[in-house]
C-alpha cells in the first residue's frame, strides 16, 4: 500500500447517543473487507457516555476507541462530573484527545494540558495533543510562535514521547468550512516536523490535520508531505461519508 496517511481520528464532540452504535458497522466492515484499509488506524472518540459501548462494539475489530479528555491526577478523587485517565483506561480505551481548542477556549491552559498529558501516558493511554493558532494570532502572523509554545509547554517535562500524535487543528477553521491554503499547510506542518525532530528529540514524530476535513478538501489536503493522518469532526459522524474520505486517501 502506498498510502502514507495512516490515521483517521473521529472527533465526535458532544454528539451521539447508543442508536449511533449501529453506524459503525459500515466502518467496521470496510476495514475488514477492503485491504487498503487493513493497515490504517481508524480511531473513534465519542463522548465518555459512549466509551464502553464503543468499546465492546468494537472489541474483535482492529478500530481503536478514545475519549475527548481526561482529568489530571491517577486516584479517584473528588471533583465532581470529571473523569481520569485510569477511569479512561480501565475500560481498554486506548486513547485521548488532549489540548483541543474546544477545551483550551473554556480556560484549559498549557499547564493544564501538560499535567493531563503526563497523568494520560502514566496510565498508558495514547495521546492525540492538539495544537493551533487562533485567526487573530494568524492574522498577527504568530502562527509559528503560538504552535511551537503550545508543543514546548504542553510537553515539559515528558521524555517518552512515542505515544503522543500532534494533531494541527488551526481554530478558525475548526467547524468553519475553511482550511488553510495547501501551501501554508505544507509550511506549517514542516515546521511542526522539524521542531518536533530536532528540538523535542521526537523520533519519527506523527501529524495529523483537524479542521473541516471532508470529501472534497481531502483531494488537496491528502497531498501534504508531511501529514500523518486526519481527525475529523463533523464529517466523521456520517459513516460514509467517513469511508469515503478514506477511500479518497487511498492511490
Ligand atoms: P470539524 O471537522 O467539524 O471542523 O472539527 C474538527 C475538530 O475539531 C476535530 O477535533
Amino acid at each position: 500500500m502506498t498510502n502514507k496517511l495512516r490515521y483517521f481520528v473521529a472527533n465526535w464532540k458532544m454528539f451521539g447517543h447508543l442508536n449511533s452504535l449501529n453506524s459503525l458497522n459500515k466502518v467496521i466492515k470496510f476495514k475488514k473487507k477492503n485491504k487498503n484499509a487493513k493497515n490504517l488506524k481508524i480511531i473513534y472518540c465519542p463522548p465518555f457516555t459512549l466509551i464502553h459501548p464503543f468499546i465492546q462494539k468494537l472489541k474483535n475489530t482492529t478500530i481503536k476507541t478514545g475519549a475527548q479528555n481526561c482529568s489530571f491526577g491517577s486516584n479517584y478523587g473528588p471533583p465532581t462530573g470529571s473523569i481520569n485517565a485510569m477511569m479512561i483506561k480501565s475500560l481498554k480505551c486506548e486513547y485521548v484527545i488532549l489540548g483541543h481548542s474546544e477545551k483550551r477556549a473554556k480556560g484549559e491552559t498549557d499547564n493544564i494540558i501538560n499535567r493531563k498529558i503526563i497523568s494520560a501516558l502514566q496510565n498508558n493511554l495514547k495521546v492525540i495533543f492538539c495544537i493551533g493558532e487562533t485567526f487573530g494570532q494568524r492574522k498577527k502572523k504568530l502562527t509559528k510562535k503560538t504552535l511551537l509554545s503550545q508543543i514546548s509547554k504542553g510537553l515539559k517535562k515528558i521524555k517518552n514521547k512515542k505515544n503522543i500524535i500532534i494533531a494541527y487543528e488551526p481554530v478558525w477553521s475548526i467547524g468553519s468550512g475553511m482550511i488553510p491554503k495547501i501551501e501554508d499547510l505544507e509550511n506549517t506542518t514542516r515546521i511542526i516536523k522539524l521542531f518536533l525532530s530536532n528540538k523535542m528529540k521526537y523520533k519519527n514524530p506523527k501529524v495529523l490535520y483537524g479542521g473541516s476535513v471532508n470529501q472534497k478538501n481531502v483531494n488537496l489536503l491528502k497531498n501534504i508531505t508531511n501529514l500523518d493522518g486526519f481527525l475529523i469532526g463533523g464529517a466523521s459522524q456520517n459513516s460514509n461519508i467517513f469511508i469515503d474520505i478514506i477511500k479518497k486517501t487511498f492511490n
